[in-house]
């Protein structure tokens, strides 16, 4: 029992916190803990607090109701709608989205892009936008809201929080957009079961390097664009369909920001038409998934050691961004201070 909470079974974990199904009286909630890591500078604490905070303004049937919330209890918890369904990395990295037709998952994105809409029209950025933080398909939710931020906070510090692979071209400042950028290559996942840049071979061990590394593929036109891909590597339910056209539509949300979607609505409309258009019906019931070919990438990737943990879980900001900047000016000073002391006593020692 945690509170009026009787704790079920253990949904997911991941960087911040863990997931759980609890019931009170009878009714199904999910519960998200903060994890039980030390939590020093309290980065922890502020990723739940950001979470309260985004869903208690937000209100759409693919966002999850708040229900409660103890941020002073031993370990801070929140407790939201239990959401059915497998999260999308799962099924997108099992191969089980294939199962889903065509239109469903079309759907499904559409119903993503209108929560996207809803928590910006509440001058939230999500920032953390990928399928681990999707889950369901007939009516998929958009969770985790523990890197969420208000427009109005966004400064030059809090620009390099989020999910490596997901993170607009470096250069770019946070706004919207960057969620949307995140969005069309969830977008592209979701048609193609893979992601638009990522081969599945091993990527550079840090946020930074990962960003230089995708924001040169981007630069070069270097994914996995639909027209140079083999048939096998197309999923079945796509095999009619107009590749160039889907190509120019995924090119353009992936492109230079200022021709980008103006909005996911209008993007998955535009999808919806070429992918469902007559020369791809008779192909939209075809169940088969894509066998990959790995493409030549005339990008060396960067020869690392170990660790993707950046690549693969959310980076929490350390601290608050204005504590960061004032941290630095401290040094900044401590140092200046020193020069001029140093300088002082070579010319003139006591
Ligand atoms: N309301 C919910 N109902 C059902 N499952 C949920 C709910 N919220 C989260 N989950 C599942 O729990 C897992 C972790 O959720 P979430 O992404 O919110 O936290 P996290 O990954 O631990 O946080 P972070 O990304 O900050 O490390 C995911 O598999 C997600 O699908
Ligand atoms: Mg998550």
């Amino acid at each position: 029992m945690i509170g009026a909470y009787q704790i079920e079974a253990r949904i997911g974990s991941g960087a911040s916190g863990e997931v759980w199904r609890g019931r009170r009286e009878g009714h199904v909630v999910a519960i998200k803990f903060m994890t039980d890591q030390p939590d020093p500078s309290g980065k922890y604490r502020r990723s739940l607090q950001a979470e309260v905070e985004a869903l208690s303004v937000l209100r759409h049937p693919n966002i999850p109701r708040l229900y409660d919330a103890d941020l002073e209890a031993e370990r801070p918890y929140v407790v939201m709608q239990y959401v059915e369904g497998e999260s999308l990395d799962r099924l997108i990295g099992s191969g089980g989205i294939f199962s889903v037709p065509l239109k469903q998952r079309v759907d499904a994105l559409a119903q993503i892009g209108s929560a996207l809409m809803a928590v910006h029209r509440q001058g939230i950025i999500h920032r953390d936008i990928k399928p681990g933080n999707i889950r369901g398909v007939t009516r998929p939710f958009l969770l985790d809201f523990s890197v969420a931020i208000r427009r109005a906070e966004v400064t030059a510090e809090t620009q390099h929080i989020g999910t490596s692979l997901y993170m607009p071209p470096l250069g770019e400042a946070l706004d919207e957009h960057s969620d949307y950028f995140a969005f069309g290559l969830v977008v592209y996942e979701v048609l193609f079961g893979r992601h638009a840049l990522h081969g599945g071979d091993k990527m550079p061990a840090t946020l930074d390097e990962t960003r230089r590394l995708t924001t040169l593929q981007l630069r070069q036109g270097n994914w996995f664009r639909p027209t140079q891909l083999e048939a096998l590597e197309m999923p079945g339910d796509l095999q009619g369909v107009n590749r160039g056209r889907l190509e120019a539509l995924l090119a353009r949300a992936l492109g230079p920001r200022e021709s980008r979607w103006p909005d996911p609505a209008s993007f998955i409309q535009a999808v919806r038409e070429t992918v469902l258009a007559d020369e791809n019906l008779p192909y939209v019931e075809t169940v088969r998934a894509p066998i990959f070919n790995p493409l030549p990438s005339p990008v060396a990737r960067p020869d690392t050691a170990d660790g993707v943990a950046e690549n693969v879980e959310t980076a929490h900001p350390e601290q608050p961004a204005r504590a960061q900047v004032f941290s630095r000016w401290v040094m900044v000073a401590v140092l200046v201070f020193s020069l001029v002391w140093l300088f002082i006593m070579s010319r003139y020692p006591l």
